[in-house]
């Protein structure tokens, strides 16, 4: 069994980017601690990081059964990409959406999720934890 973290644009920026928004931690960082609390659970865990919106959208495409979820923080393609949301509406793969920031606190564009209504859920504003806390939500609804 395996588990997919999916990151937007930008996000391989993280530790660099804005760091009073994002924190200090980089994708790595988050990566191993996904992994360290998917192991016992006997869960894989995979990572994809793209710019592009098309990419994305065909890493959604390529997941097969053996997928438990995908912890999904999109990134601003969030308030705009309606191919995001029909490529998840496409598989039958559970998808949470993760944001570290608190979006609601922030600009108006970014109050809008187009994907929050076909994801499980969604997690936003508790920083880079917020991808454990979705990941264990996903192996513990296997
Ligand atoms: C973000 C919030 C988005 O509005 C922003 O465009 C990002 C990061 C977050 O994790 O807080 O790139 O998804």
């Amino acid at each position: 069994e395996r588990l997919l973290i999916l990151n937007g644009p930008n996000l391989n920026r993280l530790g660099k980017r804005e760091p009073d928004i994002y924190g200090k931690e980089t994708l790595k960082d988050i990566v191993e601690q996904v992994k360290r609390i998917s192991t016992p659970f006997g869960v894989e865990v995979q990572d994809f990081q793209s710019n592009h919106e098309g990419e994305l959208i065909d890493r959604l495409h390529s997941l097969d059964e053996s997928y438990i979820g995908v912890v999904f923080n999109p990134g601003a393609y969030t308030h705009t990409s309606i191919a995001l949301r029909d490529a998840i509406t496409s598989i039958s793969i559970p998808v949470i959406e993760v944001h570290i920031s608190n979006v609601h606190k922030r600009e108006e564009f970014r109050h809008t999720s187009l994907l929050a209504p076909v994801c499980i859920g969604q997690i936003v504003g508790l920083g880079v934890q917020g991808y454990e806390l979705a990941a264990r939500a996903l192996l513990e609804r296997k």
